[in-house]
């Protein structure tokens, strides 16, 4: 990955950020990196919706809970109606898994992975991202939605097959939505100027995305996870890193800007930046959506 030289930033010490009362909604935020933001977020004062399948922190009074099941773009499309957008500082998009051995489909016949780490983000972003900001006061800096991938490196995706029916390979289908995720950030920071968007590339962190991938949890699969334990940072620590981003006025002006799992920022993949490749990407994902009868909102 490059650098991108024209967007810097001053660290702060994530301990010392004082976030009482910033709303934010955290779309994966029940477990792995989502579920650290949004204990993180809540434990610095902030007021936080998580949405994913099972809650884990019912303890904690600031995070509240919308359960859903984001294989679906029907409940993508219900989330994306109930979020409260007017009023949020920041959404954070970390709902993912990884393609598995075999091609799976969901009940609306759209590829699992292609469906939940992608699909549904653009779902729930068309339905909020007309709305970010419009019920709250002017603040310093934009409501920001951050969204998580593997942004920068170089994956364009295939747009003739976006639902892996052509030929189906579990990395191809994940570098699908990893291109996916990319083209949101750029397409979107085009297109709304009342908000922010930015991707965040986290490297490798220990959690749990990575069980599907071997088909379970396989011998394989704790081997891996615990070398990915050993060498890289926690999910944790990725979080204190980066969590300054949600609030410096230093990126103000940047939408579309991507950040590395240090939290500097780094070039978009180049065929990304293509305006007409993003927006075909995004044309080719809505009539994938659309095959499960959601609209996507324009
Ligand atoms: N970990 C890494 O090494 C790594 C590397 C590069 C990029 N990333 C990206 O970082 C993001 C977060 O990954 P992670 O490692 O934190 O993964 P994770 O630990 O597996 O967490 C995934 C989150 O997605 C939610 N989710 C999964 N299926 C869902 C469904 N059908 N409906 C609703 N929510 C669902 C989970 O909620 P429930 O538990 O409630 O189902 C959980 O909150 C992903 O975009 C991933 O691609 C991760």
């Amino acid at each position: 990955m490059k650098r991108d030289k024209s967007v810097t930033w001053r660290r702060e010490d994530a301990a010392s950020l004082d976030l009482r009362g910033m709303q934010v909604a955290v779309v994966g935020g029940t477990g792995g990196i989502g579920r650290a933001f949004s204990r993180f977020l809540a434990s610095r004062g902030a007021s936080v919706v998580v949405v994913g399948q099972t809650f884990r922190d019912s303890a904690i009074p600031q995070i509240k809970f919308v359960k859903a099941d984001l294989s679906l773009m029907s409940e993508a499309q219900r989330v994306g109606r109930a979020l409260p957008a007017e009023t949020l500082d920041a959404v954070i998009f970390t709902t993912g898994i990884m393609a598995g051995p075999k091609r799976e489909e969901t009940a609306e016949h759209i590829e699992r992975d292609m469906a939940i780490s992608y699909l549904s983000r653009l779902v729930i972003l068309r339905e909020i991202a007309p709305r970010l900001g419009m019920g709250r006061p002017a603040a310093r800096v934009k409501p920001r939605v951050f969204i998580m991938g593997f942004p920068g490196n170089g994956q364009a995706g295939d747009i003739s097959d976006l639902n892996a029916e052509k030929s189906y390979g579990r990395w191809a289908a994940h570098m699908n939505t990893v291109a996916g995720n990319e083209a949101l950030v750029l397409a979107a920071a085009r297109r709304y100027r009342n908000a922010g968007f930015f991707g965040l590339n986290p490297g490798f962190i220990k959690s749990d995305i990575r069980s599907n991938l071997f088909g379970g949890r396989t011998m394989l699969y704790r081997f891996i996870e615990c070398m990915t334990g050993l060498m890289s940072a926690s999910a944790e620590e990725y979080v204190e890193r980066v969590a300054p981003l949600l609030v410096t006025p230093d990126i103000e002006g940047h939408s579309g800007a991507m950040f590395d799992r240090k939290g500097q920022a780094v070039l978009p993949s180049p065929k990304l930046t293509e305006s007409s490749y993003a927006d075909a990407f995004i044309a080719a994902s809505e009539a994938l959506v659309s095959k499960a009868g959601v609209r996507v909102a324009a």
